[in-house]
C-alpha cells in the first residue's frame, strides 16, 4: 500500500472513496457544509433522513456528486471531548470493515476532522489513520481461503486528505503507523493459526526467518539444553507433548547492551501453542480457543521485528517460551514437584496453570541474558477477562516507577490497560507444604495470585499484562472481526522505542 498526504481540499481528491468522519455533530456550517454542496446536498439530505447518527462508528456511503471521489463515506467518531488516540485508529479501521467486500483500490481519509480534536493535530491522526488502516484490513479468513465475499479491500494507495498540514511530518508519520499496523497483524495472523499448524518448532522457524529478514540475533533452546540449564516449570509443560518445546530468543543490540535509558529491556510472551490444560484438562466448551494461548509470544516476536524496521539496533530482548501443553504419558501430574531455573521448588497443583511455570523460567533466563527491565505479555487467566473484559488489558507490576512507564507506553499507543494489586496476604495460598509455592492457589483472588506467581521470577523491575480477555474478540467488533486483536503490540514497540537513540 502506498501512502501520499495532500494538502488539497477533500472534494478535489480523486480516489474510489473518500472518507469523512464525523466527530460530535455534523458541522454543516465549515468545510463539511462545502463538502455537502459539492455531493449536491446528498449529506445534508442524508442527515435530514435521519442517517447521520452520531454514534460512534455509524457510518453511511453518499454519492459524490461533483466531488472529484467516487463515493462519500461519512463515519461518526463520537464526541470530541473523547477522541482519543485508540478512537482515532479504531475509526480507520472501522471504515475497512464498512468496505468489506467492495471494489475500492484508492482510498483518501480526510484527517482535519479528527486532527482537531486529537493532541498533536495533523500529524498524529496521519500515523494513527495510517495504521487503523492497514489494522483493518486484516481478516483471519485470509489465512487459509483463497477468497470470500466479505474480504477486506486491498488497498493500492492511501490518501490522506490535510490541506495546511506539514505533508512531510503527515507522510513520515503516516509510514511509521503502517509499519505499526503491519506488525500488529502479523502477531494477529501467527496468533490465529491453528495449533495442527503452527507447534513450538513452527513458531521458531516462524521466529527465524523474520529474523534473518531484520537483522536480529537469534536462539533457539530445545528440550535437551533446556534441561540442562534447569528449565525444570518450562520442561514439565514441554515435556507433555510429541511435538517438542522451544525457548525462543532473539535480541536486537548486543547482549547486555543498555539503550538510551540505561536499560536492556526484556519483552517476554507465554507461547503456549495448544492449551488443552494437560491432566488437569478443561472442559470441551471453547477449547478450541486454546490455540490462542501463544498470542504473547506472537505479539513479542512481532514487536521485536517492528523496533527493528524502525529503529534498527535498539537494544531490545525477547523471550518467548513455546510448548504444546497436552496430557499424556509423559506429561507433568498435579502433585509434580520441579525446580525452577531460578532455583525455586514449584508444586504443580493444577497444570492448566502452565502459562506461568514457562514464564517464570523466561523472565529467569531474560535476567541471567542481561536484561534490566522486563515485561511480559500473556493469555494468563479467565478471570481477567471476566474482571475487565476484551477492551481492558490487566497489569501488575513489582515497581511503580517501572508501571507507570509502561502504562505510559500504552497512553501514547493508544492502548488501554487497568492496574491491579499485588496483595501480599494472599501469597498464604500459594505456600505448598512440599515447595517453595504451589503454582494455582483457590481460586478467589486467582488474578491476584497469577501476580504473585511471577513476581517471584523477577529481581528487576517488571510488569505483567494479561492480555487473556484482550488477545481475540469472539465477536466481532466494528473495527475488527473475530480473532486475534494484536493488542500490546503497539505498546511494546512503543515502550522500546522510547530508549531508541536519535539515527
Ligand atoms: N490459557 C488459560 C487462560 C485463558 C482462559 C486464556 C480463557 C484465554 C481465555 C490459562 O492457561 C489457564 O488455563 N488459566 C487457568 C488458571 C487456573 C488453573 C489457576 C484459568 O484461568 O482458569
Ligand atoms: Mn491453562
Ligand atoms: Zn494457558
Amino acid at each position: 500500500m502506498r501512502v501520499r498526504v495532500t494538502t488539497d481540499q477533500p472534494w478535489d481528491v480523486a480516489a474510489d472513496i473518500l472518507v469523512a468522519p464525523i466527530v460530535g455533530d455534523p458541522d454543516f456550517g465549515g468545510p463539511f457544509g462545502e463538502l455537502d454542496r459539492r455531493t449536491h446536498g446528498e449529506l445534508s439530505a442524508l442527515q435530514a433522513f435521519g442517517e447521520l447518527r452520531s454514534k460512534r462508528f455509524t457510518s453511511s456511503i453518499a454519492a459524490s456528486g461533483d466531488a472529484k471521489a467516487g463515493r462519500v463515506l461519512t463515519i461518526s467518531a463520537g464526541p470530541a471531548e473523547d477522541l482519543d488516540r485508540e478512537t482515532a485508529s479504531r475509526i480507520a479501521s472501522a471504515t475497512m470493515h464498512r468496505l468489506a467486500g467492495r471494489h475500492v483500490k484508492t482510498l483518501a481519509v480526510w484527517l482535519d476532522p479528527l486532527a482537531a480534536a486529537l493532541d498533536g493535530g495533523a500529524v498524529v491522526a496521519a500515523e494513527l489513520v495510517a495504521r487503523g488502516i492497514v489494522e483493518g484490513s486484516f481478516d483471519p479468513k485470509t489465512i487459509y481461503l483463497d477468497s470470500f465475499p466479505t474480504a477486506p479491500p486491498v488497498i493500492e494507495e492511501l490518501i490522506l486528505v490535510a490541506p495546511g498540514a506539514d505533508t512531510a511530518a503527515c507522510a513520515k508519520a503516516a509510514e511509521r503507523g503502517a509499519i505499526m499496523g503491519d506488525g500488529a497483524n502479523l502477531a494477529r495472523r501467527l496468533a490465529n493459526r491453528s495449533a495442527n499448524d503452527v507447534s513450538p518448532e513452527v513458531l521458531a522457524e516462524e521466529a527465524y526467518t523474520l529474523a534473518k529478514q531484520h537483522g536480529l540475533w537469534i536462539d533457539v533452546i530445545g528440550p535437551e539444553k533446556a534441561t540442562e540449564l534447569g528449565m525444570g516449570m518450562f520442561m514439565a509443560v514441554g515435556r507433555g507433548s510429541d511435538n517438542p518445546p522451544r525457548m525462543i530468543v532473539m535480541r536486537s543490540g548486543k547482549k547486555g547492551e543498555t539503550d538510551a535509558l540505561g536499560r536492556h529491556l526484556a519483552i517476554i510472551g507465554k507461547g503456549v501453542c495448544f492449551d488443552s490444560g494437560g491432566i488437569s484438562i478443561k472442559p470441551s466448551d471453547r477449547m478450541e480457543e486454546m490455540k490462542m494461548d501463544k498470542t504473547g509470544a506472537c505479539t513479542v516476536i512481532a514487536a521485536i521485528a517492528t523496533v527493528a524496521r524502525l529503529a534498527p539496533g535498539t537494544p531490545l530482548l525477547a523471550v518467548a517460551p513455546a510448548v504444546e501443553n497436552m496430557p499424556g504419558p509423559h506429561s507433568a501430574r498435579p502433585g509434580d514437584l520441579v525446580k525452577a531455573l531460578n532455583g525455586k521448588w514449584v508444586d504443580i497443583t493444577n497444570t492448566d496453570a502452565e502459562g506461568r511455570l514457562i514464564l517464570g523460567d523466561a523472565m529467569t533466563y531474560a535476567e541471567q541474558q542481561g536484561a534490566t527491565h522486563l515485561v511480559d505479555v500473556a493469555t494468563l487467566t479467565g478471570a481477567v477477562s471476566r474482571a475487565l473484559g476484551d477492551l481492558v488489558t490487566g497489569a501488575f507490576g513489582n515497581d511503580q516507577g517501572w508501571t507507570d512507564s509502561v502504562l505510559g507506553a500504552g497512553k501514547q499507543a493508544g492502548e488501554r490497560y487497568w492496574q491491579l494489586p499485588l496483595v501480599e496476604e494472599y501469597w498464604t495460598e500459594m505456600e505448598s507444604w512440599y515447595g517453595d509455592m504451589v503454582n494455582s492457589g483457590s481460586s478467589e483472588g486467582g488474578l491476584v495470585k497469577s501476580g504473585l506467581f511471577l513476581r517471584e521470577f523477577a529481581t528487576k523491575p517488571w510488569v505483567h499484562l494479561d492480555i487473556a480477555g484482550t488477545a481475540y474478540y469472539r465477536r466481532a467488533k466494528p473495527w475488527a472481526p473475530r480473532g486475534a486483536t494484536g493488542v500490546s503490540h503497539a505498546t511494546l514497540v512503543e515502550l522500546a522505542l522510547a530508549g531508541a537513540r536519535p539515527a
